[in-house]
């Protein structure tokens, strides 16, 4: 059922045969970070890729009666402009829905960036201190178009923090073209620098496209070109859970490039 993927600077890599499974294994990191510490600080991806994840994280923390009151929960990004009561593609209103309520998180636990400030570069300064104040446990990540992880777009420094970023043309024909939201250019993200800080990261990825930004990200240069790579520099911290189309994907484009 599971298969290891061995990777000379990721720790652990993990495929599994179906996506609810890889949901499953990637709950289990999630829940032993609450087990380990149940006041852990645990930054969440958003996106189609963590909704069976923490569908499942919900199911087994309460089949398993873990409790995440006292955990404190972050975001890795937040569109700009986006009002969580308004707008469908909030990441916030996301994490309200999927995260803090089906967990129950208490709101003064709940670090929410904000779309809707006039000042985005404020707002990025606020969280990237509340963020360096608050050590992280884990980083839950997706990958996406350019090797994006959070929006950190192709080109952004490793050193990067919190910051306004401009969306690629990429990541923008996505949400608009295929994902058809009214998303806006801009966002607020953690930086590759937050990111790569965390105690331990877990990235989830399922299909073949993402096997293949994986592949770029995990067999390509390790540069600013590819956001994703920058995992490489801290492998040791890393799991990488995916599911078996995406790893095909990379096992094609391997056999391509030998
Ligand atoms: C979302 C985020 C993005 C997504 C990536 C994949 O908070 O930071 O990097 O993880 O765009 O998105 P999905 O899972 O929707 O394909």
């Amino acid at each position: 059922m599971k298969q290891s993927i061995y990777h000379p600077e990721i720790a652990r890599i993990e495929s599994w045969e179906t996506i609810p499974l890889v949901a499953v294994a990637a709950a289990n990191v999630i829940l032993e970070t609450v087990q380990t510490d149940p006041r852990a600080h645990i930054t969440y991806a958003t996106g189609e890729t963590m909704i069976p994840v923490y569908m499942a994280t919900e199911g087994i923390a309460q089949q398993k009666r873990i409790s995440f009151q006292d955990t404190t929960a972050s975001h890795l990004d937040e569109y700009w402009p986006a009002d969580p009561c308004r707008d469908e593609f909030s990441f916030v209103k996301y994490l309200r829905e999927r995260v803090f309520e089906p967990l129950r998180i208490p709101q003064a636990q709940r670090y929410e960036m904000s779309g809707t400030t006039d000042d985005p570069e404020k707002e990025a300064r606020r969280y990237d201190a509340l963020l360096s104040e608050n050590p992280v446990a884990l980083a839950i990540l997706g990958i996406g178009p350019g090797c994006h992880m959070g929006f950190n777009e192709r080109g952004t420094s490793f050193e990067q923090r919190t910051h306004l970023a401009r969306l690629s043309g990429e990541t923008i024909h996505r949400d608009r073209n295929e994902r058809n939201l009214s998303t806006p250019e801009h966002a607020i993200t953690q930086g590759i620098g937050n990111i790569l800080d965390a105690q331990r990261i877990l990235m989830v990825a399922f299909g073949v496209q993402k096997g293949e930004y994986l592949f770029e990200a995990l067999y390509g240069s390790i540069s600013s070109d590819c956001p994703t790579s920058a995992l490489r520099t801290v492998g040791e911290k890393v799991t990488i859970v995916i599911d078996t189309e995406a790893a095909s994907a990379m096992e094609t484009m391997e056999r391509a490039s030998a």
